[in-house]
Order: structure tokens, then C-alpha cells, then sequence
């Protein structure tokens, strides 16, 4: 039997589509190679239920893969990021800023002013793609993020103006 072929990492095979409850299953299972704490899929269903919320997958290949997602929620005009995530694979390659970038015009269209998210202090990759998109730190929360050996990292609160987007 041939090995099977190797997968073309490219970033142009790559498509964004909107993300409803039907894709929580493999939302979930994309979430879970990511985190320490991943979502199930009825938290994906949950939040995906929400009138405000938006979100985006990134999907490759036949049968279709998943290789990235972003999930916010809008209030008023207000905007978070709750999750954000690129498979390993797949990172480097643009894919997290065309997501990022999806989410703040579709925040920008729903009247929000200004998107908020939090970040782990020590998450470089993260770091540099908002200080980059223009994100500004805002706050920090002491100890926020539990580490599975036990320790604890501080949070940072960043947020951007949408008003240019
Ligand atoms: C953060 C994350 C979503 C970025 O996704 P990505 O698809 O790799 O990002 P992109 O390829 O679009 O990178 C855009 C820019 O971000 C910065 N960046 C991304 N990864 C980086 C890294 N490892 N080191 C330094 N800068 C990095 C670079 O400026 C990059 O642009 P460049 O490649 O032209 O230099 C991805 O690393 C990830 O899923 N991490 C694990 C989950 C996570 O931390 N999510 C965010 C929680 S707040």
C-alpha cells in the first residue's frame, strides 16, 4: 500500500467560512490540539447560540479539514475574541490574520467600536500578531491563566479601535 500523500501546507487552499452550531463537533476537536482547557462541543454549541455571537473556520482540503477557527461575541458596541486558534500545521502562514481580520470587520459591520480580548503574557506568537494588527494593552489580570504544572501566568487585557477597520 503507498503512503499517503503528504499534505500541501498551502495557505491558498485555505477558505473562511462563517461557523454555526453545526460545526461545533469540529470546532471542539480543533480547540482540544490548542489548549490546556479545551471547549467541548455544547460549549461551542452555546456560544454559537447566542444572538451576538460571530465566529469563523478556517477549513482545507477533500473531505474538508479544520485548520483554524475565531469565535467572538458582539454587545452593544462592544466586541470580544473568546477563542482563537490556528492548528499546528497550519500555523504561520496567514491564516490567524485573515481569521483576525474577518472577525474585526464583521465586529466593525455589527456597530462595534472597540474589539477586546485577553491574552497570556508569555503567548509570543499571539503577542506579536496583535501588537501588529494594532492592538493596545489595556489592563493586566494577576495569575489569570493556571498552567497544568501548577503555576500561574498573568493575563493581558489588550483592545483596538474599529473605527478604521
Ligand atoms: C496566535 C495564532 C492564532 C497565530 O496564528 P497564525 O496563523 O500562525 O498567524 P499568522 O500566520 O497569520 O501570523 C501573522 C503574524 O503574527 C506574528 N506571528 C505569528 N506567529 C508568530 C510566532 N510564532 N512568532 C513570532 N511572531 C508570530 C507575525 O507577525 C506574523 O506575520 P509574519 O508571518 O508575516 O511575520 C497561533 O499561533 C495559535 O493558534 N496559537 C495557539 C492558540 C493561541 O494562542 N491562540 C490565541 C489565544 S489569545
Amino acid at each position: 500500500m503507498s503512503a499517503p500523500a503528504p499534505i500541501e501546507r498551502n495557505a491558498k487552499l485555505v477558505s473562511l467560512l462563517w461557523a454555526t452550531i453545526d460545526h461545533a463537533d469540529e470546532l471542539a476537536a480543533c480547540h482540544a490540539t490548542l489548549f490546556d482547557e479545551p471547549w467541548d462541543a455544547a460549549s461551542f454549541q452555546q456560544f454559537l447560540s447566542h444572538p451576538g455571537s460571530v465566529a469563523l473556520i478556517a477549513r482545507q482540503g477533500n473531505p474538508q479539514q479544520t485548520v483554524g477557527f475565531i469565535v467572538g461575541q458582539l454587545a452593544a458596541d462592544e466586541a470580544e475574541i473568546l477563542t482563537f486558534g490556528v492548528t499546528k500545521d497550519w500555523q504561520r502562514l496567514g491564516i490567524g490574520r485573515r481569521l483576525l481580520d474577518g472577525l474585526q470587520r464583521a465586529a466593525a459591520r455589527g456597530e462595534a467600536k472597540k474589539l477586546h480580548l485577553e491574552v497570556a503574557e508569555d503567548n509570543l506568537p499571539a503577542l506579536v500578531l496583535y501588537s501588529r494588527t494594532g492592538f493596545q494593552e489595556q489592563g493586566r489580570r494577576k495569575g489569570y491563566y493556571k498552567r497544568p504544572a501548577g503555576d500561574a501566568v498573568d493575563a493581558l487585557t489588550l483592545a483596538l479601535s474599529l473605527q478604521a477597520v
